[in-house]
């Protein structure tokens, strides 16, 4: 299959280095390391989930990884990504420690967290991980367009994706087409608005007339609009309804009214205010 196509069942996305990785994925940022963290992921892997988002920074991949093993899944079923903490220096040693963490052989995907200290220097250290097996594939993450340019320029692989802010309320538009165009699958980060976008009367209007929830309208627009998605939350009855976005589709006319609800002009930067 090639680069950009969806799988068979159209849960999966087979990116530019040939892995494919599953449309939906639970997302663990601010979930404590313990219980909460292990319920969570168990919870979502028994509700279909095959893809897991966490970080050095989250502190919570021990509990990933016992939820993995506990849940009966096979390893290969299931994609893990972490992410490079950029305050740290050497990805790969990094990538090493997080291996021992998680408790896994090699992750399915290794990304930079944020171009802290520059969008290139990371990306050696990147490579070696790759190299050494521990990451199957390699990406980025709050990369604006130039800086994806910039990273292009010296990179010898390529990142195959590029994880940022991004629900109709920041429909980065000029950087998605950018990330596309070089080969970058995008990854939606925050697609409920940190839970702030779920209140917003017109995505509740569209949840309404479909009886659907907001949470749903939010991710099935994100699969709609051609991204992977990583909701959210430590609710197994949420972890449940937010997965099932596989079975109702928006009209374009619904597409096209969440589009408009975009507050960032369809910039191709990847955040407003950098938080480094
Ligand atoms: N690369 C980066 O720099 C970066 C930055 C931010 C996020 N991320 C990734 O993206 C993931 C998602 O982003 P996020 O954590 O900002 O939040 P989000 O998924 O946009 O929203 C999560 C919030 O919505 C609530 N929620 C989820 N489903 C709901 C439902 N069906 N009904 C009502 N409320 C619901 C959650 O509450 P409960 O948990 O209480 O249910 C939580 O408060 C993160 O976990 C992380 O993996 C990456």
């Amino acid at each position: 299959m090639a680069a950009g196509e969806l799988t068979q069942d159209g849960r999966a996305r087979v990116l530019a280095d040939g892995n494919e990785i599953p449309l939906l994925a639970l997302g663990v940022w601010q979930v404590p390391d313990g219980p909460e963290c292990e319920d969570s992921v168990r919870w979502a892997l028994e509700a279909g989930y095959r893809h897991i988002d966490t970080a050095q920074a989250y502190g919570n991949e021990a509990s990933v990884g016992r939820a993995l093993r506990d849940s009966g899944v096979a390893r290969e079923d299931v994609f893990i990504t972490t992410k490079f903490y950029p305050g740290s220096k050497d990805p790969e040693a990094e990538a090493q420690r997080s291996l021992e963490r998680l408790g896994v052989d090699a992750v399915d995907l290794y990304i930079v967290h944020w171009p802290q200290g520059g969008p290139t220097w990371a990306w050696e250290g990147m490579q070696r991980a790759q190299r050494s097996g521990y990451a199957r594939s390699i990406g980025i993450s709050n990369f604006s367009a130039s800086e994806v340019d910039e990273l292009l320029k010296v990179a010898e692989v390529a990142p195959v994706v590029n994880q940022v802010q991004f629900s109709p309320f920041e429909f980065r538009r000029d950087l998605l087409t950018a990330c596309e165009a070089r080969g970058l699958a995008l990854e939606a980060y925050s697609p409920l608005g940190t839970g702030r976008h779920l209140r917003d009367p017109q995505v509740a209007e569209i949840a309404d007339r479909l009886n659907r929830t907001p949470a749903q309208v939010l991710i099935r627009w994100a699969l709609q609009r051609g991204l992977i998605v990583l909701p959210k939350s430590t609710h197994r009855e949420r972890i449940e309804q937010n997965a099932q976005v596989f079975d109702f589709e928006l009209t374009s006319a619904d597409v096209e009214a969440l589009d408009g609800l975009d507050a960032t002009g369809g910039t191709d930067r990847a955040l407003e205010q950098p938080w480094w």
